[in-house]
Parts: structure tokens; sequence; C-alpha cells
């Protein structure tokens, strides 16, 4: 158990957050203790490691990883870390390579992670143990439908087990793409000087702030710009009216969800969504057969951001997939990976690339608009008066949706009900004593074999 007290910093019943937790050194390194060393952390998707000795680099939490697959074709995932004094072993960010080797004094290990190679080895060393010196392994590797995801912790829940209902939300990304789901090139990267939480509560659930904070950039953008339109996820043009019966936010045990329930609204700011709306209607059918009405008609094609506790967003329609990397309490990475289906002809692959690159890239016209807010939110955190006030996300508190899926639905995207879910989540994961208390489950207070030893022997 921790000191803070969390009923303090999250008040659930009044919808309140006390702002230190943007900024206080202390809360942080307990965040990556309780939630980035237990939660599964996503890695990548397949597709981006298709033969041996393909790999990439990633985070978890602030730990440099390397995600490599093996001759055996298994994909590990490894710190980044020389088991001799620490040095990086890779400084590629992806590639394909037969072994990784260390800069600093030339240990050199294989796509196993197994130390392969010590200069001087005979001259300097009495049977150095090579077994005790692979690269160190992150406990569990899964894939999800190829997408990667791994968990430092040993005795964690298993991947399909922590997702829980959300899988129910991700399956129409993953089993709507008949011949899988592809990232296209290498994802884009920007630093932005926030708290890691915030850009992630904007992601999944902050409908309020899009007609406002991004009017300018709406101005410009596909359908608004063109004319096209007249509103955006329900919000009508200079915010003069909302429709709330177009929408629905859903909390789950751990996970959130908001979608349009459309079928169509996910492309309504590009561009040209011609090509892309034509492939979904060519493929609409094959998906309400494998996923049934409800998904294939309302959910396939809308705009459905999936939050992934505690860092993912899997969002359709604007079709990328996002990790908000910490960096120190005030600092991120928003790694954002363009998505499509393998399928989809080239041309239409390409209209989703460029607008992923045009709103969400570095220089993206959305991307750039909420890095401002995220920042100035932290930062006022750093005066200490303002770090003792409490922010309020009470909208639509209480309110319920009819919905047939997984969850709790609330009408509306202009609605706080993700973010307040994200918050609850937030404070159980830090309260609890191992990983099967984030996702509610109760553990064997020992494992398994250990008390089957106890049995047998008395
Ligand atoms: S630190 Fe890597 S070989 Fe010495
Ligand atoms: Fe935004």
């Amino acid at each position: 158990m921790t000191s803070f007290n969390y009923q303090e910093l999250i008040d659930s019943e009044q919808a309140l957050q006390k702002r230190s937790i943007f900024w206080d050194p202390a809360i942080y390194e307990e965040e990556l203790k309780q939630i980035f060393n237990r939660c599964w952390l996503f890695l990548g998707h397949e597709s981006q490691i298709p033969q041996h000795g393909d790999f990439i680099r990633t985070y978890m939490g602030e730990d440099d990883i390397i995600v490599v697959r093996g001759k055996d074709k298994v994909v590990r995932a490894f710190l980044n870390a020389c088991t001799h004094r620490g040095n990086k072993v890779c400084q590629a960010e992806g590639g394909n390579t037969r072994s990784f080797t260390c800069s600093y004094h030339g240990w050199s290990y294989n796509t196993e992670g197994e130390l392969a190679g010590v200069p001087l080895e005979k001259e300097i060393y009495d049977n150095l143990d090579r077994e005790r010196f692979g690269l160190v392994p992150v406990a569990h590797v899964e894939s999800y439908k190829g997408l990667l995801f791994g968990c430092f912790s040993e005795s964690a829940p298993s991947l399909v087990e922590y997702l829980g209902d959300i899988a129910w939300y991700i399956d129409v990304v993953t089993d709507s793409a008949q011949g899988g789901l592809e990232i296209v090139g290498a994802p884009y990267r920007t630093e932005i000087p926030g708290n890691w939480k915030l850009p992630v509560e904007n992601a999944i659930g902050d409908g309020y702030h899009v007609a406002w904070a991004h009017a300018g950039a709406m101005s410009v953008v596909g359908a608004l710009g063109h004319g096209r339109s007249d509103n955006v996820l329900g919000i009508s043009a200079n915010n003069s009216g909302v429709d709330q019966s177009a929408a629905i936010e859903v909390v789950m045990n751990t996970h959130t969800v908001l979608t349009t329930l459309d079928g169509q609204s996910g492309y309504a700011l590009y561009d040209h969504p011609e090509p892309v709306l034509a492939h979904l209607e060519k493929n609409r059918p094959s998906v309400i057969e494998k996923l049934g009405e409800l998904r294939g008609r309302q959910l396939y094609g809308s705009e459905t951001h999936i939050g992934v506790f505690p860092n993912l967003q899997i969002i359709q329609g604007l079709n990328f997939i996002r990790i908000i990397h910490p960096k120190g309490p005030g600092k991120f990475e928003v790694w954002t990976y363009a998505m499509c289906e393998r399928d989809m002809p080239d041309a239409t692959k390409g209209v989703i690339h460029d607008h992923v690159r045009q709103t969400f890239g570095p220089a993206g016209l959305l991307e750039g608009d909420d890095g401002d807010f995220v920042e100035a939110i932290t930062h006022s955190a750093a005066g200490y008066a303002t770090r003792q006030l409490k922010g309020f996300l009470g909208m639509g508190m209480g309110r319920k949706a009819a919905w047939d899926g997984p969850g709790e639905a609330s009408p509306g995207l202009v609605n706080e009900a993700c973010q307040r879910g994200f918050y609850d989540q937030w404070r159980r994961a830090m309260e609890a004593h191992n990983a099967h208390e984030i996702i509610g489950q109760t553990e064997p207070t020992a494992p398994l074999t250990s008390i089957l030893r106890e049995v047998r022997h008395g």
C-alpha cells in the first residue's frame, strides 16, 4: 500500500480529480510501478515484424523495449539494456537483424535474446555462465488478433482476461478487415510537454472540446471545410446545438469506448472519403455475417474510440492506433500508427494515410491544438495553490442510454462518462495489490504450484 489518499485525489462521487496527479513526481513514480509495471501494454502490430529477425523498438512505461521475431517465428520482447553494464544494445527504431550488439564492449545477443558473443571471452573470464546473461525478457508477450501486447507482471491475468469486454469492440476493427489489419509506415512521434493522462482522456472521451477547440482546424479539414457537412460528431456548426442521441459513451470494467453508431461518420472529416466509404459498403455484408447486425451496421464505419487502459487508443474512422508513452510527470510522446485493412486498394490506403498525417501527424491540424491544452493544464499545476484545485468531469452523470453491447452506455459524445471511467480505473490500479486486482479479479494468495506443494508435504 502507498501513502497517497486516493479517495482525495479521485473523488468518484463528485467527479473531481485533484490536479496534483498531473505534476507530483511521487505520484508519477507510483504510476510506473502500479500501472506500467503491471498492466498489459501495447507493443505494436504483427504486420510490422513478419519475418525472422524483424524487430521494432518501443516503450513500456519508460522502459526501452525491443520486440523481435525469433528463428522459431515466436515474437519476444526484451529490455533494451545490455546485461554487462546497461548500455542500449539496439539504437535503430526497427529493421531486420541476426543479432543485437552492444556498442560499449561488444557483447552480442541473438534474436532469442541469448548471449551469443563476448569479445575476448576465453582470455578474460573463467567459465562465464552465458545463460545468466541473456537479455531480460518481458514476462509475457501475447497477440490479440495481430495486436501485440506485453506485460512485466509474472502473475498477471492473460491478455484476453485483461481486455475483457473491450475485445467485443476491438473485433469490429480486427475481424472486419478481410486480410487482417496493416500498419502503414512507421508511427508518427511527437513529444509534448504534458502529463500522459491528459492526452489519453482527451482521446477516449472528450467530445465537448472538438467543435470549440478545433474550430479553426475544422474550418479547413475535410467535410466541414468543403461545406458537405455542418456538424461534427453531432455538434452543429458554431456550437449552436448538439444531438445527444447520435452517439454513446460506454464504460466497462477497466476500458472505455465512444462511438457514433451510424456506420459511416468515422470518415466525415476526410477530404475525399468516397474510396473508403465504397470499400466499407462492399465489405459490410461480410462484417454483418461475421459479427451480427449491431456491430456490422452500427459500429463498422462509425467513428469509434476504443480506450484500452492505460495508454492505448484504437480509433476507427480516423484510422489510427495511438499510444501515449510517459516521459516523466510533465512530458510524453504520442505515437500514431496509420491503420488500414490489408485488402483495401492501395489508393484507398493512401487516402487514409494522408488523412492521419494531416490531422494527427506531428504537424497535424488537430494534434497541435490538443498539445497546447494538455501542456497548459500540466504546467499550471506547478503552482502550489493551483495544484490544490480539482478538475470537474460531471457531465452526463447518471444518464443512461439503451445499449445491447457490453458495458454501461451513456448518451451522446458531449459527455464525460469515459473520462470518469478512466480516472476511476486509474484509482483502482493505483490502489491494487497485484495485477489481478487492477481488473477486479481476486488472485489466489499463493501460486497454485506452491499450494499443491504444501498440500503434498503436509
Ligand atoms: S555495456 Fe554492453 S558490452 Fe559492456
Ligand atoms: Fe482534440
